[in-house]
């Protein structure tokens, strides 16, 4: 059933690699990656590899502010980047053959190597045969999952059978704090080992990060398993500074096989008092030591056949599509789960270091709606709860950029609420992300028809917002209306341009949408209105102030044709298509320099074009035509989110094939390493941008005038799509066929318009 497609294999439910290449190692450590939504990891042999990895193991929450390094100082910067930390290492299991270590890159041979990840029941593999320097030969299958119902426990299954020759097997299995970040700006030590544990029951580290001084217990036990995955509890400590050890040694001779089994992982001091770590570890051993592998595997694959019933998108007729979104569904549910509002989605969520594992507007511009209508308005309204609390960091930041009257910014890079971003074109220019902010409060309310956020939060974050736009604009006599100078769009290709339109637009909208939200609750709930009038000092003739702005705000336009320009001036450059840069020079940002760029008129990502995704119903096919024709041909798609957003776009103008091309470029991205780039991690966020092409693009889904439109269309040669959406407190479950489109729901006073007929 399987072909080739890359080095992956294509097969609906399984990522498989076979044959072992060195070259290809750091990328399949980030393509195999594991996690539960509170901790994650590369996927790094278990054993030692002394040939190129990049180690990487995190842990949800637990960052260190590394201070800024920049060549220029400039006011306003942050003082520190806050960077996602490589934890200390708890799968490590050395095997010794006869006293010499197991070690792939310096094995005499290594045959059948295979790596599989059952994304149905969660479980990673990897498997191969190898032969020592000595000639004995081996046969080594190791499972490992992160579970999803223990938010502390990971599960490592190492099995060895002896092919030739008898051997004398020694494991150490250890936990080891000896470890770095690739991406450091000091060197500083990230970590403070306080205190280590070993007892023939547990291993364990105790870790405090430096100046953030997060906690966490790094901990780990193995047992064998007999044949009947009983434990047979029996080893020797080995100990050194922070690097802790169980040791267990078994003969074997040809034809006869063991199994070792590995609890650990890390417990966390954002929920666990760290006086609690070493009962909590001994409490996670003790209960789960006493069951086989198998079962706790059959645990997790219960655990994700619940999330697949949910999430599962079923495309007939393709299976690199269908493989590519599983992967993509399977990797956002990996990297939260919305369980705490104190965490989000970093770029790269837990399988590599770049973008610090902080949080950017991708969480809401991207994947809100797809947490909001595979896993229900909770855990979506968590993720506008994180903001919500960041709300007085936001007001902080703005204030250190001279505004004032609780105007906030929130910041492009952030892990607690603080700016981390330090360059000036980003952090004090692309603003545009409050903008994002704002619309996820809306397209939250309008999906799940949770009435009560906005008064309740939302609207103070709507107001913060709203001030700043208001404090941030400035009004041009030469136009006689409202302008935003010195800005970064969405295209971050520009930068300090003048009316970015999609900036200008969304801050607009911002406006004009905190005011009606503001007018609402005066009408509809005086007692509330009174205490926010109070709780956020509103000043008279705010709201009048609002509606003049919006209602004068400049939006640049082609001076002859119906036609939003990206930004002031941007007729100025040579219009030349993104097809006369020679191949060789792609993508541009490896191969330009950065002035070169700047003069160009090519377009990073969606930026004009975002905003028509956006606000969908407020421009015509015409328009969108239009819009779309003209920046297009100049969009180079060298951010990850970009082709996800052009994918719905085609495909609402019917443009099948194109929809399907940008589709498989952000849905294969990281399967068929597009971007050659994958050694440094998924990219999460834009995964979620996958979903949207499926349910927006093929799907058709769109709420326009607070209902629901469903318009599929399907590329020419997929036979079926099936997907469900949690909508309004309801399962809506759609199948659209060559033969038509069946809905089911249960709940009769939803409505669903389906090409232009209501259900
Ligand atoms: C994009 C941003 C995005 C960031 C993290 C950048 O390359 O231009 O829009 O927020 O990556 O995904």
């Amino acid at each position: 059933m399987s072909k080739t497609h890359s080095y992956i294999k294509i097969d609906p439910w399984k990522i498989s690699e076979e044959g072992f290449d060195p070259k290809r190692v750091k990328s399949s450590e980030s393509i195999f990656s594991l996690g539960n939504g509170a901790m994650g990891q590369r996927a790094n042999f278990e054993e030692r590899y002394s040939g190129p990895t990049f180690q990487g193991s995190y842990v949800g929450g637990v960052y260190y502010p590394d201070k800024t390094k920049v060549g220029w100082w400039k006011n306003g910067y942050p003082e520190y980047f806050a960077k996602v930390l490589n934890a200390p290492n708890w799968i490590g299991m050395d095997l010794f053959v006869d006293g010499n270590p197991l070690d792939l890159f310096k094995s005499k041979k290594v045959k059948h190597f295979r790596r599989e990840l059952d994304m149905q029941t969660g479980i990673y593999l990897r498997s191969f045969e190898v032969e020592m320097q000595s000639g004995k030969v081996l046969d080594i299958q190791i499972k490992r999952f992160l579970s999803l119902t223990e938010a502390s426990l990971g599960v490592i299954q190492f099995n060895v059978k002896v092919l030739q020759g008898n051997c004398s097997l020694s494991m150490e299995s250890f936990v080891d704090g000896d470890v770095r970040n690739q991406d450091s700006n000091w060197d500083d030590p990230f970590w403070n080992h306080i205190e280590t544990e070993a007892t023939d029951k547990l291993i364990g580290i105790h870790s405090k990060t430096n100046k953030s001084n997060f906690e966490i217990f790094t901990y780990a036990y193995t047992y064998f398993e007999d044949s009947k995955g009983k434990a047979v509890k029996d080893n020797t400590l080995i100990t050194s500074k922070n690097r802790l050890a169980h040791l267990l040694d078994c003969q074997l001779k040809t034809g006869e096989s063991c199994s070792f089994v590995k609890l650990g992982g890390y417990i966390n001091g954002r929920h666990h008092p760290s006086i609690t770590f070493k009962a909590k570890a001994i409490q996670l051993i003790n209960n789960y030591s006493d069951k086989s592998f198998d079962t706790l595997a059959h645990q997790q694959a219960l655990e994700w056949s619940k999330i697949w019933e949910d999430a599962d998108i079923q495309i007939e007729g393709d299976v690199a599509a269908q493989q590519a979104i599983r992967y993509n569904i399977y990797q956002l549910n990996q990297t939260y789960n919305g369980k705490n509002a104190e965490l989000n989605i970093g770029p790269k969520g837990f399988t590599g270091e770049k973008y610090g594992g902080s949080t950017y507007w991708d969480t809401e511009a991207y994947c809100l709606p797809f947490y909001m209508a595979t896993k229900g308005p909770e855990i979506a309204r968590n993720l506008l709860k994180y903001r919500y609390n960041q709300l007085e960091k936001a007001i902080e930041n703005a204030e250190k950029l001279g505004f004032k009257r609780g105007a906030a910014l929130y910041p492009m890079v952030t892990m607690n609420g603080e700016e981390c971003h330090n360059e000036w074109e980003i952090t004090f220019e692309e603003i545009h992300r409050n903008g994002a902010i704002a619309y996820a409060i809306y397209n939250y309310e309008r999906f799940t028809g949770d009435t009560q956020y906005i008064p309740e939060m939302g609207i103070e974050v709507l107001v913060g917002i709203a001030r700043f736009w208001a404090q941030r604009v400035n009004f041009s006599n030469a136009k006689k209306a409202y302008v935003i100078l010195g800005v970064t769009g969405p295209n971050e290709y520009e930068n300090n341009v003048n009316n970015n339109w999609y900036t200008n637009y969304i801050a607009k909208w911002c406006l004009e949408y905190t005011l009606s939200h503001c007018l609402k609750i005066q009408h509809e709930n005086p007692t509330v209105w009174k205490a926010l009038t109070v709780k956020l000092n509103f000043v008279i003739d705010e709201l009048n102030e609002w509606k003049e702005i919006a209602k004068a705000m400049y939006l640049p336009k082609h001076p002859e044709q119906e036609l939003f320009l990206q930004q002031d001036g941007f007729l100025d450059k040579t219009l030349d298509n993104v097809n006369q840069i020679p191949v060789k020079q792609r993508p541009i940002n490896q191969h330009w320099s950065w002035d070169r760029i700047l003069r160009s008129p090519y377009i990073k990502q969606a930026d004009v074009l975002q905003g028509f995704y956006f606000f969908g119903d407020h421009f015509n096919h015409q328009a969108l035509e239009t819009h779309f024709d003209f920046y297009e041909p100049l969009t180079v798609h060298e951010s990850s989110l970009s082709p996800c957003i052009h994918a719905i776009l085609a495909a609402r103008l019917n443009r099948m094939n194109q929809a399907y091309s940008f589709y498989l470029q952000t849905s294969r991205l990281d399967l068929d390493d597009y971007n050659k780039e994958v050694e440094e991690g998924l990219h999460i966020t834009s995964m979620a941008g996958t979903w949207l092409s499926v349910i927006e693009g093929f799907g058709g889904v769109q709420i326009i005038d607070n209902k629901l439109y469903l318009n599929p269309k399907l590329p020419n040669h997929w036979s079926a799509l099936k997907f469900k959406l949690f909508f309004r407190g309801t399962w809506i479950q759609v199948k659209v066929s060559k033969s038509g489109v069946e809905i089911n729901k249960n709940n009769p006073d939803v409505k669903v318009i389906c090409q232009g007929k209501t259900y």
